[in-house]
């Protein structure tokens, strides 16, 4: 019998580990053959210890799973929920990029092998390096780290740039409130990043990679780590990677903390030794980037999104998805919700169907009041806009922007005031410093809230023209964004503002 356990951080955090040992040592007491096999999780955070037994006859799932329920497990009296494919939350997605990750065994490249990994890279490596980028550009792939930059423009920049060094830098630098796709791809399918990385490596001629991982991500940093120890043993990195004359190797650069360093040009003077502040653009990183040669920046799920496109053709991911945004998002569905984790769909889905439906409205009972979409610098989505369909373009249409693509959700309790002041704080706090609308504006904008909730009117106008100086004036989305959460609280919510300002009064 086989048994499947996660070792994926949530799934550790809901006593994944005990439940390991505990089957170890029930197995070992009962005399039973069982292999244990770590995975990553399949993304359903509220069923998690998630465990799954195939006993000849397929996967079946048992979620959650404590210690004390492992003696039943065995017996096979623990009530299950079948196969996972079949629990509705997760039969109404399309896994491209997350295909692998809770199936295999994260650190077995037979394992990745057997589930379609490395074929993306034995087909790049017959393809010349503008067909590569030509294929990425057919994909219709779009960064998913926030800004939605086709990943195919970016890619031809540093393949046209001349230079005698290229680099590729994976921004792991994963600091979004509610974002973890980043972390669960790497702790789960480590393979898939280094091999999107290595692809991206041959299409701008770029032989060096780095993944800058924040240090908050112990787990996904050891597995990284191993991963490329394992693939450079195997001949995926290397000198002759696949046995071509191809070379391509690549490491992990551990950040210290900054939420800034997510932040492409921050991340990449940090990348460097030096203080994690924003550099002005142009030039951009494709032309001036890691120690000012021509770099590909780009999130993790962008580049893990790649072997799939690869192994299936650009048509094939390009056919999921609506207007301009091709192919699957990778949704994280936070706060305080019913069922919350990790759905990758094509885009088009709305976010009624999401909070409301999937994610079964919110954990404590009470009316959805907001979803802030996109991280801190997300905009607070009201219930009147849940019809929206999820897309770059469409979200920004009705105020919003997808960013990494977490969601949080609110319920009635929620005091939109309270919220624009900690977004204020939040760019306060994080700033780097380098400019004035931001170091100083989102000081002053506390400021401005407070008075706002003593009862002074007139701080309302003024909020407004702080965050419109703070947009116009801001070098980089920090401080440039942080007016979405705040203006959007304002806008949509102006009772929790007013009722503030009545009480004082
Ligand atoms: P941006 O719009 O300035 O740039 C997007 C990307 O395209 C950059 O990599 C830029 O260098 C590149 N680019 C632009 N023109 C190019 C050209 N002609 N050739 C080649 N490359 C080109 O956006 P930015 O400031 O990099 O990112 C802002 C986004 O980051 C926001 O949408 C926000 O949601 C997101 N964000 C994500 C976080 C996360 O944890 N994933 C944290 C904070 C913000
Ligand atoms: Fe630094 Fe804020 Fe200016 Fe960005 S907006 S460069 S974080 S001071």
């Amino acid at each position: 019998m086989k048994i499947y356990v996660p070792m994926d951080s949530a799934a550790k955090a809901l006593g994944a580990d005990e439940v390991a040992e505990a089957i170890r040592a029930e197995a070992a007491a009962r005399g039973i053959d069982v292999t244990l096999v770590r995975t990553g999780t399949r993304g359903m955070i509220w069923l998690e210890p998630l465990v799954e037994i195939d006993r000849g006859a397929g996967r079946e799932a048992f979620g959650p799973v404590g210690a004390d329920d492992v003696s039943a497990l065995l017996d096979g009296t623990l009530e299950g929920h079948g196969p996972v494919e079949g629990i509705p939350f997760f039969a109404r997605q399309t896994r491209l990029t997350f295909a692998r990750c809770g199936v295999i065994d994260p650190l077995s490249l037979a394992d990745y092998q057997a589930h379609g990994g490395l074929a993306g890279l034995r087909r790049a490596l017959a393809m010349t390096a503008p067909e590569i980028v030509g294929e990425v550009t057919n994909s219709g792939l779009r960064g998913r780290g926030g800004a939605g930059f086709p990943t195919g423009i970016k890619w031809k920049t540093v393949l046209e740039a001349e230079a005698p060094q290229k680099y590729i830098v994976c921004n792991a630098d994963e600091g979004d409130s509610g974002t973890f796709a980043d972390r669960m791809i790497m702790e789960g399918d480590p393979f898939t990043l280094i091999e999107g990385m290595a692809i991206a490596g041959l299409a701008v001629g770029a032989t060096r990679g780095y993944v800058y991982l924040r240090s908050e991500y112990p787990d996904a940093i050891a597995v990284m780590n191993d991963a490329i120890r394992i693939a450079r043993q195997k001949g995926v990195l290397g000198a002759r990677i696949l046995g071509s004359d191809r070379i391509f190797d690549m490491e992990v650069r551990v950040g210290a903390g900054a939420y800034v360093c997510g932040e492409e040009t921050s991340l990449l003077n940090s990348l460097e030794g030096k203080r994690g502040v924003v550099r002005a653009k142009p030039p951009l990183p494709a032309l001036e980037g890691f120690l000012g040669r021509p770099t590909v920046v780009n999130n993790v799920i962008s580049l893990a999104t790649v072997p799939v496109i690869f192994e299936r053709g650009a048509n094939h991911y390009a056919d999921f998805g609506m207007g301009r945004s091709r192919g699957t998002v990778t949704l994280q569905i936070a706060g305080n919700v019913a069922r919350g984790g990790l759905f990758e769909t094509a885009f088009g889905i709305s976010l009624g169907e999401i909070v409301n439906d999937l994610a079964g409205g919110t954990r404590s009972g009470r009316p959805v009041k907001a979803v802030q979409v996109g991280g801190p610098l997300g905009a607070y989505i009201p219930v009147s806009n849940f019809d929206a369909p999820l897309g770059y373009e469409e979200l920004d249409a009705k105020g919003g922007l997808l960013g990494h693509a977490g969601l949080v959700v609110f319920d009635d309790s929620a005091d939109m005031l309270r919220m624009a002041r900690f977004a204020m704080e939040f760019c306060a706090i994080e700033s780097c410093g380098k400019c004035t609308p931001c170091r100083v504006g989102s000081v002053r904008g506390v400021e401005t809230i407070d008075r706002i909730a003593r009862g002074d009117a007139d701080a309302i106008p003024l909020l407004t023209d702080l965050c419109e100086t703070m947009t116009d004036g801001s070098l980089c989305a920090l401080g440039g964004f942080t007016s979405f959460p705040v203006m959007s609280a304002l806008t949509h919510f102006p009772d929790d503002f007013a009722t503030q300002k009545e009480a004082a009064e």
